[in-house]
């Protein structure tokens, strides 16, 4: 079923040809202010999302993390200030660009393989061979076997998993993820952010990610984009997180980025106690 050893043999993402490397995208995130109703939501000044980067995104809830990647994705606009992509302003939704959500990513009534081959098929594949490659995709995420069955049928990892293997497969240049494996259990979690990372290493795409797990976000950022709440939510400090890969979370210096991290969060938790403006948030929390 939804096991271990399935995952670990699909994290050999490239090993054949449904895998190729693009140019990731750069954004470009310039003066940027968020408001919804009379409360301010979001505002981020200068913040660059390098081609081929992997910047996680942490905040406690509420602080305008989703705001933002929904403005990257160009489903959302600022009231002030611009998102460029590829130096062009976007004014629709970005191209070449997958979201994946923490949950319902799939169409109930397709199978797995339909659900993975439906962007192809869009793309104008083929039927036949657009299957073909679907479950040449399902395979790399160790869900071959299930390729028949409906979301329904399945667990929420696996649903995660064929979520991600149809985004894969349209070889986006741009990956948005928001809190992607936040319900899902402790090892299919670290086996999704190997697949995560293999995908990334490989593939050249430009990834954006919103993680509330410092630990994952130490697993897979390159780059933390920190964003504080008061009195607006908005980038506090970006880290390079220059750790060798593959990291190990019991290096000393893992942790003392770790300890930062908490640091942080637990000053940003203090102030939402004590601040009234931000009560819907904690509430949320
Ligand atoms: N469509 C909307 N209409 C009104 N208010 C909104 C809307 N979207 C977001 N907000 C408000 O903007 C603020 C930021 O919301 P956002 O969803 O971006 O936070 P978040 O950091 O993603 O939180 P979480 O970690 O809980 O997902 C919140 O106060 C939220 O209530
Ligand atoms: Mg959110």
């Amino acid at each position: 079923m939804d096991t271990v050893n399935n995952m670990s043999q699909a994290t050999t993402y490239p090993a054949d040809n449904t895998t190729s490397s693009t140019t990731g995208a750069r954004l470009v995130f310039s003066n940027i202010r968020k408001s919804f109703s009379d409360t301010v939501s979001v505002e981020a000044d200068s913040l660059i999302i390098e081609s081929g980067s992997l910047t996680v995104l942490l905040g406690r809830s509420g602080c305008g993390k989703t705001t933002l990647l929904n403005l990257a994705a160009g489903l959302d606009f600022p009231d002030q200030g611009s998102v460029s992509y590829d130096n062009q302003i976007l004014q629709g939704p970005a191209p070449s660009t997958t979201l994946i959500f923490q949950t319902r990513n799939l169409f109930p009534w397709m199978t797995a393989e339909e659900n993975v081959a439906f962007p192809l098929r869009n793309q104008g594949m083929a039927k036949t061979e657009a299957l073909e490659h679907a479950r040449q995709y399902l395979k790399q995420v160790g869900l071959e076997s299930f390729a028949g069955h409906k979301p329904a049928q399945l667990s929420g990892g696996m649903r995660q998993r064929i979520a991600l293997a149809r985004t894969i497969a349209t070889k986006p240049r741009l990956l948005l993820l928001d809190e992607p494996f936040s319900a899902l259990d402790m090892q299919t979690r670290r086996m999704m952010q190997r697949y995560l990372l293999d995908v990334w290493k490989n593939s050249g795409v430009t990834i954006l990610m919103i993680t509330h797990d410092l630990h994952e976000a130490l697993m897979l950022a390159d780059r933390i984009a920190l964003m504080a709440s008061s009195p607006t939510g908005h980038i506090a400090d970006i880290l390079d997180i220059k750790l060798e890969r593959p990291r190990d979370p019991e290096d000393p210096a893992f942790r003392t980025v770790q300890q930062q991290l908490d640091r942080f969060l637990e000053h940003e938790t203090l102030l939402a106690e004590h601040d009234p403006t931000l009560e819907s948030a904690n509430q949320q929390a």
